[in-house]
């Protein structure tokens, strides 16, 4: 037998149940406000399997990276410019990156073991075999690839702000960052930064105005992103009616 949503006790607009007569003084509210339906019996229908595990497995799920050295032309499939991504949360900018750019690889760093696992799981299922994912902090893992000069792209959708002066060193900026960033891009390969926080991007765009290796357009900022892809973030900044401050920054000739 059906049953109704928890909290009401009559029949309410939206739901599907044979309720309680209205007997009970009509103090219910007037619409069934959605509670989870559990199941009470085995003849009840059962949830359908969680899709996806117990967050405490994703530790153990989500993608590692190697030890040691980590050679990009070994880590991804043979061909194609290699672009980076770091950061890519949820992952819609790189699963749509990768169907846009289906000549190009992608490496995405994660520090969410979560949506590691989870985007990882949905690039298999779209066969998009050139994605490669890892669940670690790009800080650890960037000074560590290889080839110098080997990535033409790297992309930094909307890094978290930090605001709070506890979580300063976790933010991704200074030449801590754009060092190995720079290290890794070929001459005139893309570093493409985006955020809704204006205060944020003119941090960036002091970071790499200093630094040797960048180059940027006069101007500062691009109005476009120009990659066919949209990060989560991006696409709800822009639903939401927010500015979004873009950097395309070009890696200089000298090393
Ligand atoms: C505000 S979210 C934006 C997510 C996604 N880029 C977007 O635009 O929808 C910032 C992401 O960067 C990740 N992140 C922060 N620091 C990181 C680090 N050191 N290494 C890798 N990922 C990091 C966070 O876990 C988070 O998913």
């Amino acid at each position: 037998m059906p049953r109704h949503a928890i909290g009401c006790f009559g029949q309410q607009l939206g739901c599907d149940a044979s309720c309680e007569p209205a007997g009970r003084k009509q103090l219910h509210k007037r619409v069934c406000w959605p509670m989870p339906r559990l199941p009470m019996t085995k003849s009840d229908p059962q949830p359908a399997p969680r899709e996806e595990p117990d967050p405490r497995r994703y530790v153990a799920l989500a993608p590692a990276p190697p030890e040691g050295p980590l050679e990009l032309e070994q880590l991804l499939p043979a061909g194609g410019e290699i672009e980076l991504e770091i950061g890519f949360g949820r992952g819609q900018f790189l699963l749509q990156r990768a169907q846009a750019a289906p000549g190009s690889r992608i490496l995405g760093i994660e520090i969410k073991r979560k949506w590691a696992y989870v985007v990882e799981q949905r690039a298999k299922r779209m066969g998009l075999d050139q994605v490669r994912v890892f669940g670690a902090d790009a800080r650890e893992l960037l000074p560590r690839m290889l080839p110098v000069g080997g990535v033409t792209r790297v992309f930094m959708h909307f890094p978290d702000p930090w605001w709070k002066a506890r979580h300063a060193k976790r933010r991704l900026r200074g030449p801590e960052t754009f060092d190995p960033v720079a290290r890794l891009l070929r001459a005139g390969g893309e570093l493409f930064i985006q955020t809704d926080v204006e205060e944020r991007a003119q941090t960036f765009i002091e970071d790499l105005r200093e630094h040797p290796g960048f180059e940027l357009p006069a101007g500062d900022y691009i109005a476009d992103n120009p990659y066919g892809a949209q990060s989560n973030r991006e696409t709800r900044a822009i639903a939401d009616g927010l500015p979004v401050f873009r950097i395309l920054a070009r890696r200089t000739p000298e090393r």
